[in-house]
């Protein structure tokens, strides 16, 4: 009955309007807490900290913190807390504030922290009746007034930078038992719990919780910020929009059905960090908790923004950000991130959550999915097809239909008899086959895995502690409960190519509606007095064994993903690479998988989006990002198809994909021009794969994000900082893909002109000097990128099936110089699948150039890989002086160079230098 409902809303949406059903989704209003403590906004804030009971405990500072009722003299205690303030390497501080003894433990995520954060030394400067202070090993200070309590953090230079609790918004409602209603003689009722405190009902769904209310509340404010940022999964703008006058924005891992375009809505991923910036620094927080949560934000430069307090204090605009997080439960625990440069930020973030490890590297060329490919000869025939059109393509996706019934683990019978031939029809290639796994169970007699986890009790439990039944794809599903650490190596072990028939290293995992999506739950997802697993600790029974789902919903997924991870890595004794995709996600899910920004329709509103929407997941640490290629549901015309291509060709993940309802849109279903226009995308992405791959391996190394919104790298120019129709690539290509309908031009920004940046059209090596806006003429086969001046960019240019056929491919440098005729660049190379790099089977490498030579060293000196690769062409843009003559220097021999000059003499091409790339050379140029 629900698939059939499903069904018909899906034809719905595939050629009828489309628009989220929004009654399913809650409003502020209609989530307690949420409505509870907006309304709250008290005058001077409740809480204090008592000086006499600092005490610095290694580089932790420890208080008691207590909320005192005003109103009575003296003020009368309520409540007990605990804070404790913790420097953190590298110009972070974490602020925990806990009830001194809970009635129950309360949750801190237990995944998203990479290991635990390494500290700083912290030292007490002074404290005294009024202030405490203390101070990093940076020159960061804390001055934390004791009454009310107010933490202000200070940059170097003594400014304020990030400010809790200025606005009073700080709560932590303490755990309490269920006050007995206190009647008169009458029967009226004198006193209770407020209402809503032991259960909420929206639509027609109870929720019992069983520990009362337990949110958690805490404003932020950044002095001096000109925009804010992060905080995904939303549909919105890169920059942090006012909420005053609307909703807050939501997180809270959610299947929202055709969800809609400019707005603040919960969506799949929930990802609690947020980034202030502004002319003087960039500072950040990450407010580390897993529950349903709501931020508001307020810029004081947002025209909207009307504070007569604003006009009174400064006549006019402030510089300012102020936001608030609100929390359903937990422990409030929140990491300060001090910058003081966009890129120190996100490097802060990183450190506590980990960034992306290094992909294999067919994961970052084109992926070709579609709900479904139907049966084995559709997927030769689909595979056959990219050859017989020339466009490269890495691998072939299986969604859903492929199982039996919709039982992971398993096959079709009928339409997959032979899987692992299939796969070695495609390794043959060099192409990989991904597969859907999603982490619902069908709950049918005789399917394994449903007996193995309702015999072991590895679901998650319903509030009378049964197995909850729920509904998914398959109909009547279960959940595992990803939690339990047996649930987890349990699940591990079913990606064992043994217990997972017809796979091998060359079949990858796809982990959908991890939400999770539970189609006839609250909101589309699971109740949330749910119970999962707790690792049992002695005294704690009842309510305290188990955690409820409230406390960890936006972690679900990435437990789920932590453990298909397991698996993967295992079933080869961690040999290979897995590569992992994922629609849900929560802080340091980059770990693990890369994430597309879910079910978009193909509608030109969802290809704008999905560059703000990549830009805010990646500064998010998820930057293996992408967004399904055409749209999934309805049908894109030429036009978009083609423009949706060439946007994808430089997003970090690039996949194709669409709803089982829609026409079939395979590249050579399009007419000609289309279909070649496509081609051409698709190879400039092949073009580029080493530079993608060199961009992956350095953020392993320096934590920053390798798809880049202007402003990281050019925060200082106010243009920027609203940009997010332009991203960059790492420091050295700029895009501006064309997101509009029947646009014969584009404005392109062109930021660094303090610098005297130069950037070059990568089409034609014209160069353009930064300067602000230009128009480019965007006829249906142009793409404008830009290379930057002062760049060295890899290439490979022959054409292949796949990227694993290109291994040992000739490159093509491309030197983009600078005003100062030079240019730098860097290059990875590794086998593209294992982890023997980690044992130093790799190069990696830097290419210098000045008027006088080029150079290829090695910058990881005791790294090896003997490639096959070597340089057939060196291109030189922005030539003032073309050298005379060329030598190649490479171990013993000399080779002269034949050059040629172009266009305008300002190009230079230096032919064939073939120079090994697995040995350090060097080009002499004389004039
Ligand atoms: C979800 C996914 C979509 C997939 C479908 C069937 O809607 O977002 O990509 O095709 O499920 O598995």
């Amino acid at each position: 009955m629900k698939t059939l409902c499903c069904l018909l809303v899906g034809i719905l949406a595939i050629y009828g309007s489309f628009a989220v059903d929004r009654n399913n989704f809650k409003t502020c209003e209609q989530s307690g807490f949420c409505k509870r403590l907006r309304a709250q906004k008290p005058e001077k804030s409740q809480y204090s900290l008592d000086p006499k009971t600092v005490a610095v405990q290694g580089n932790t500072l420890v208080a008691n913190v207590v909320t005192v009722d005003r109103e009575t003299q003296p003020p009368k205690v309520l409540h007990k807390y605990v804070l404790k303030l913790s420097a953190i390497k590298d110009g972070t501080f974490r602020v925990e504030i806990n009830e001194a003894e809970p009635l129950y433990p309360r949750y801190v995520p237990q995944l998203a922290l990479v290991s635990a954060p390494v500290t700083d030394k912290l030292e007490l400067v002074s404290s005294d009746d009024t202030k405490v202070i203390a101070a990093n090993s940076q020159g960061h200070r804390v001055v934390i007034t004791v009454d009310p309590l107010k933490i202000e953090f200070l940059d170097k230079s003594g400014e304020s930078a990030v400010v809790l609790n200025e606005n009073n918004q700080l709560f932590v409602e303490p755990l309490r038992k269920r006050k007995e209603a206190v009647e008169d003689e009458t029967g009226q009722i004198l006193e209770e719990d407020e209402e809503g405190t032991w259960g909420e009902t929206f639509k027609s769904h109870h929720d019992s919780k069983p520990r009362g209310n337990e949110a958690i509340s805490l404003d932020v404010s950044f002095p001096d910020a000109d925009q804010a940022y992060g905080i995904p999964e939303h549909s919105d703008k890169v920059n942090l929009a006012t909420t005053t006058s609307g909703e807050p924005y939501r997180l809270y891992n959610l299947d929202v059905f055709e969800y809609e375009l400019d707005s603040r809505m919960a969506i799949y991923a929930a990802i609690p960090v947020m980034y202030a910036h502004g002319s003087k620094r960039s500072v950040g927080v990450f407010w580390h908790n897993s529950a349903e949560t709501w931020v508001d934000v307020v810029n004081y430069a947002d025209s909207n923004v009307v504070s007569s307090l604003v006009n009174l204090v400064t006549g006019g605009q402030k510089r300012k950000v102020d936001a608030r997080f609100m929390s359903e439960s937990g422990v409030l625990d929140v990491f300060v991130l001090m910058g003081d440069k966009p890129k120190d930020v996100l490097r802060q973030y990183t450190a506590l959550t980990g960034a992306v490890p290094l992909p294999p590297k067919f994961s970052l060329a084109y992926h070709q999915s579609r709900w479904n490919y139907v049966d084995e000869n559709d997927v030769a025939s689909v595979d056959e097809g990219f050859d017989t059109h020339d466009i490269p393509a890495d691998a072939i996706w299986l969604d859903i239909e492929y199982t039996n019934g919709k039982k992971y683990f398993t096959w079709d019978a009928e339409k997959f008899q032979h899987p692992a031939e299939m796969v070695s029809n495609l390794t043959a290639k060099g192409r990989k086959l991904v597969v859907i796994i999603d982490p619902h169970i069908k709950r049918e007699a005789g399917y394994f895995l449903h007996e193995d986890a309702t015999e072991k009790g590895y679901y998650v439990k319903n509030k009378d502690g049964k197995d909850y039944d729920g509904w998914c794809w398959p109909g009547s599903s279960s959940y595992l409960d990803f939690m339990d650490p047996r649930v987890r190596e349990y699940y591990a072990s079913l990606y064992r190519y043994e217990n997972f028939a017809g796979t091998s290293k060359d079949v990858h995992i796809w982990n959908d509606m991890n939400e999770p999506s539970v189609f006839n739950g609250p909101e589309v997802t699971m109740l949330k007095d749910n119970r999962h697993y707790k690792s049992p600790e002695p005294g704690q029974e009842g309510i305290s064994s188990f955690w409820e789902h409230r406390h960890i919903h936006n972690e679900y997924g990435l437990f789920h993903i932590s453990a298909t991870h397991k698996g993967m890595l295992e079933r080869d004794d961690k040999k290979y690479r897995p590569f992992i995709l994922t629609r849900s996600g929560f802080a340091g899910a980059q770990r693990y998988a890369a994430i597309w920004t879910g079910d978009n329709s193909a509608e030109w509103g969802f290809l704008a989006a999905s560059v703000p929407m990549c830009l805010s997941l990646a500064i998010a640490g998820m930057s293996f990002c992408g967004s399904d290629v055409g749209g999934f549901f309805k049908y894109p015309d030429s036009e978009l198809m083609t423009r949706w291509y060439q946007a994808g060709a430089y997003q970090p993940f690039f996949r194709a994909h669409s709803h089982i309802e829609t026409k079939r849109r395979e590249p050579w279903l399009y007419d000609a021009q289309t279909l070649s226009l496509i081609r051409d995308a698709n190879r400039r992405r092949y073009a580029l794969l080493d530079f993608w791959y060199t961009l992956f391996f350095e953020q392993t190394r320096d934590g920053l994000p390798v798809f880049r919104p202007l402003f990281v790298e050019y925060g200082d120019e106010s243009e920027v900082l609203t940009i997010d129709n332009q991203h960059l690539l790492g420091d050295k290509m700029l895009v501006r893909p064309v997101l509009e309908k029947g646009v014969s031009s584009v404005q392109v920004y062109l930021p660094g002109a303090r610098t005297r940046t130069v950037w070059y059209d990568v089409d034609t090596y014209q160069a353009y000097p930064a300067d602000g806006y230009i128009t480019v003429d965007t006829p249906i086969s142009k793409i404008p990128v830009y290379q930057r001046g002062g760049s060295i960019i890899p290439r490979k240019e022959r054409v292949r099936r796949s990227s694993a056929l290109m291994a040992h491919d000739p490159y093509t440098l491309v030197v983009a110089l600078d005003a100062n005729n030079t240019a730098t660049g860097t290059l990875y190379i590794d086998d593209g699948e294992t982890y023997d790099y980690k044992n130093n089977k790799y190069i990696y490498a830097k290419l210098e150039y000045t008027q006088e030579r080029m150079t290829y060293t090695y910058i990881d000196e005791s790294a090896t890989y003997p490639t096959g690769s070597w340089v057939e062409r060196i291109v030189v843009a922005g030539i003032k002086t073309a050298p005379r003559s060329a030598k190649l220097l490479q171990g013993d021999s000399t080779t002269s160079l034949l050059m040629t000059l172009h266009k305008g003499n300002d190009v230079l091409v230096i032919r064939k230098p073939a120079a090994n790339m697995a040995k350090p050379w060097k080009i002499t140029f004389s004039y």
